[in-house]
């Protein structure tokens, strides 16, 4: 497993951490393969019966890679990043996050596929995809209209600016909002106390209080996955991130 991805596993979580603070853990496709090989493993061994997400105080995630857009764009949806969605949106057991600093993107949109998660106060969620030429992932496009009611969701996908933790604690993003120096900690208590629990219990509740919409996520995703693959190639997403590659304000006029 790449270093930019660490896991390890201790009474019952696997803890996985994002691991390129550099890059402000902008995950590139290397590090989508690790997470979703992670994960399936973590599904497979009867050890593991929680896993926890995490990143740095200072950051969660910047979301994709932007230069691996521009080099290696996802190709179909047996791509790392659609594996990786695909097993955290079917993974059942617990899956907690602890975010703190930017959640950006995906980093933003996988936690809607999270049973609990934990915010550092100074964690900053957003969606930016219209503002890089793209659409939503992850079935957010079904998923954040569901939590944060449309307008609202409208405001987090169409606008695409940031929402600090307190309004994500409003919504029901989070569950907690605590300091960023207690974040990882409080999430790994909360995930050991799950961890000590039935599992057989855990998955039984998980499964029935998904099952009603599982189809349909697998579904949007499936529809987002077709739509983002398209959008990536077209002219708005090539000047987005052209712009961002260059540090200059994009210029949306022509496309
Ligand atoms: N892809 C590739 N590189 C990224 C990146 C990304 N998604 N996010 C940050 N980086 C790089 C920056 O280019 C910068 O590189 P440099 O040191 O060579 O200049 C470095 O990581 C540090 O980022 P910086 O922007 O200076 O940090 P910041 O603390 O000022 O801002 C963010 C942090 C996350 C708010 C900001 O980096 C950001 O908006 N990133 C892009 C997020 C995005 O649009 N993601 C795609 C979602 S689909």
């Amino acid at each position: 497993m790449s270093t930019d991805i660490l896991s390890h596993t201790e009474a019952g979580v696997m803890t996985i951490t994002f691991n390129r603070p550099e890059r402000k853990n902008s995950i590139t496709s290397a590090m989508y393969a690790a997470l979703a090989d992670a994960m399936a493993a973590a599904e497979a061994d009867a050890s593991v019966r929680v896993v926890l997400l995490q990143g740095q105080e200072s950051i969660f995630s910047a979301g994709n890679d932007i230069g691996d857009f521009l080099n290696k764009p996802p190709a179909g949806m047996d791509s790392p990043v659609f594996r990786f969605l695909r097993g955290i949106a079917a993974f059942p057991k617990p899956l907690i996050a602890a975010v703190c600093g930017p959640a950006v993107g995906v980093g933003t949109t996988l936690l809607f596929h999270c049973d609990l998660v934990y915010a550092g106060d100074n964690a900053a969620f957003s969606m930016p995809f219209v503002n890089l030429g793209l659409c939503p992932e992850a079935a957010s496009s079904l998923l954040v209209p569901q939590m944060l009611g449309y307008h609202r969701a409208a405001e987090a996908l169409l606008l695409g600016e940031p929402f600090m933790a307190e309004a994500a604690l409003e919504v029901g993003l989070v569950n907690r909002v605590v300091p960023p120096t207690e974040a990882n900690g409080i999430a790994q208590a909360i995930a050991r106390k799950l961890a000590a629990k039935p599992l057989s219990s855990l998955v039984e509740t998980k499964r029935l209080m998904k099952k009603g919409q599982q189809a349909l996520v697998v579904q949007q995703m499936a529809d987002e996955g077709a739509s983002f693959g398209r959008m990536l190639q077209e002219p708005a997403a090539k000047e987005a991130f052209g712009a961002f590659m260059a540090k200059r304000k994009p210029d949306f006029s022509k496309v």
